[in-house]
């Protein structure tokens, strides 16, 4: 009988930085999967992150130590269906909050679909208490003084404050 967890899950996006929604969703596919890779997609040339990748990457390692059998913090360059290809990947996972994020989300399904048609996206509802959250506020937050404790792992929060109020 072939099971989920026969198969990687791919769960990509910028990451800058990840957060406690990114945490909780990747806690609850374990539930389903047994491997996750989480894959900081890097755009060189035309990118505004504010975590470099390898800080990111560092990022990511520390929050999930314990779960390293099991999650893996990777980065790729171009396409994504091509990085789950090479990674024999069959799911992609995404993220949804609002309704807001619906849009832009069944595009780039789709577009995924469309390019490799065995490649399915799994969309997770992101957790109540984690709906809110965003790295891109997360990062306005600390940057204009205000407290994200909470929002985000431990560690990230150290490197936040370290970058943005220097
Ligand atoms: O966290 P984000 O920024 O919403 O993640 C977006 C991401 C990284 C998943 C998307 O931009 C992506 O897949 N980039 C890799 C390049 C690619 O495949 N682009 C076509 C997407 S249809």
């Amino acid at each position: 009988m072939i099971m989920s967890h026969d198969y990687v899950a791919i769960y990509p996006g910028s990451f800058d930085p990840i957060t406690n929604g990114h945490v909780d969703l990747v806690k609850r596919t374990l539930r389903v999967f047994d491997k996750i890779i989480v894959a900081i997609a890097t755009n060189p040339g035309k990118d505004g992150s504010l975590f470099t990748v390898p800080e990111r990457l560092q990022m990511v390692r520390e929050v999930f130590k314990n779960l390293r059998g099991r999650v893996q913090a990777d980065s790729f360059e171009g396409l994504l269906v091509d990085y789950a290809e090479r990674k024999r990947a069959t799911v992609i996972i995404r993220g949804l909050r609002a309704i807001s994020d619906f849009e832009y989300e069944f595009q780039m399904a789709m577009m995924n679909h469309r390019l490799k048609p065995k490649l399915e996206t799994f969309f997770m509802m992101t957790g109540e208490s984690e709906f809110y959250i965003s790295s891109r506020l997360v990062k306005e937050v600390v940057s204009l003084g205000g407290n994200v404790a909470g929002l985000v792992p431990e560690n990230v929060f150290k490197h936040l404050k370290q970058k943005l109020t220097q």
